[in-house]
């Protein structure tokens, strides 16, 4: 096995000076870990010999123009290329505000981090030779300015002239949005739709015909692996909440021209006051998920009434914790029959519904681009936990 390059996934770091903290009771997201954490990470980092950094978005807390300089310069300083794109955080409008950056200048904090030589939200990068990487945005307004995630048309058109340029070569793409389902009937939930790429099957389609064997995304702060048969979706959950996670990953090519993807997942244990980071935030998040549970209960597909869903909360605490951590197997043994079965089916499975423990720690096969057309070319997926 030979090691072609190495990089690391930090995601959703939703970067946020002191003086830039939204104080709330209710806020979800650690953020003032955000800046000690990345400085940790970057302290280990710099012990390997790493080709490149990917941050797949919600690079900062809510748009701050004060926090994407910050990020911008810090990024600007790192002795391996770094490569962004947007999340919905960090554009959240179209026009400028007070605090926030309007949609269009977001470009121009990154010209060190894949911005380089455009202001279109969208770039492809070559971080290593022979490695091309494609950076999508997300992030659209309709027409009265709400934000949606979904791909407009002019990008699937460039998308699509890159992807038929590049055929036959190793191509990586990262976006924000989800594009397989991490959580089951994502697509379909509520509550769950809103981290999927809207347009999730056409961009799904487009890779899987190019042979694109991989993309990279955040936004769900899960760390979840996730395939159909020809693509996998690479999810890293994010910095600012439990379990504080970062990935380091290796190509390898073997003699028989063969590609793996060799993937570590780390945590930060101890940042800003926390000696014991994982814990404290395991209990704030378990603090702040009665509502999100009793939504989850309450609305479809389980439909409880508040007195059928208030017994089951208590032993819901840690339910979200546990699905960020990744790898988890669940047993609700003593829940109603429906909910049993709703609730376990976010325990980590393989694609053929086996226990499986490949989130954090594995060795993926990728399915090296061919010239064999897509109906033609072997279905794949191999995966060995390590
Ligand atoms: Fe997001
Ligand atoms: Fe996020």
């Amino acid at each position: 096995m030979r090691r072609n390059f190495r990089f690391a996934i930090v995601s959703d770091p939703h970067v946020a000076l002191p003086h830039t903290i939204w104080d709330h009771p209710k806020r979800f997201h650690l953020v003032e870990v955000s800046i000690p954490a990345l400085d940790r990470i970057f302290a280990h980092l710099a012990t390997l010999e790493l080709d490149f950094l990917l941050v797949p978005g919600d690079l900062v807390q809510h748009g701050e123009r004060d926090n994407h300089t910050w990020l911008g310069q810090r990024l600007a300083q790192l002795p391996y290329p770094s490569f962004v794109i947007p999340g919905n955080h960090d554009v959240p409008y179209p026009e400028a505000t007070d605090t926030a950056i309007g949609f269009d200048e977001f470009p121009r904090f990154y010209r060190a981090s894949g911005y380089r030589d455009t202001d279109r939200h969208y770039y492809t990068a070559e971080p290593v030779p022979g490695l091309h990487l494609i950076a999508l945005n997300s992030n659209i307004f309709d027409a009265e300015g709400v934000q949606q995630g979904a791909l407009d048309d002019d990008q699937l058109a460039w998308l699509e002239a890159e992807l038929a340029a590049r055929r036959g070569d190793r191509v990586f793409v990262t976006i924000h949005h989800n594009v397989i389902e991490h959580v089951p009937q994502q697509s379909r939930t509520k509550m769950g739709r809103r981290y999927m790429l809207d347009n999730a099957p056409v961009l799904r389609k487009l890779l899987e015909d190019s042979g694109v064997p991989v993309v990279f995304t955040g936004h769900l702060h899960v760390q979840d692996i996730a395939a159909t048969d020809r693509l996998y979706d690479i999810t890293t959950g994010s910095l600012v909440s439990y379990p504080h996670p970062y990935r380091i990953l290796e190509y390898d090519t073997d003699c028989h021209g063969g590609a793996w993807l060799k993937i570590e997942s780390y945590r930060i244990d101890s940042a800003h006051i926390w000696d014991d980071l994982g814990h404290f935030s395991r209990e704030w998040m378990g603090d702040r998920s009665r509502p999100f549970m009793l939504r989850l209960l309450t609305e479809a597909p389980l439909n409880m009434s508040l007195e059928q869903a208030e017994p089951l909360l208590p032993d819901l605490r840690y339910f979200w914790a546990d699905i960020a951590d990744g790898d988890s197997q669940f047993d609700f043994g003593h829940f109603p029959p429906k909910a049993r079965r709703f609730f376990e089916a976010f325990s980590a499975r393989t694609f053929d519904r086996a226990p499986s423990f490949i989130d954090n720690f594995a060795t993926l096969r990728l399915c090296e681009p061919t010239s064999l057309p897509p109906a033609r070319r072997p279905r794949r997926i191999e995966v060995s936990q390590s």
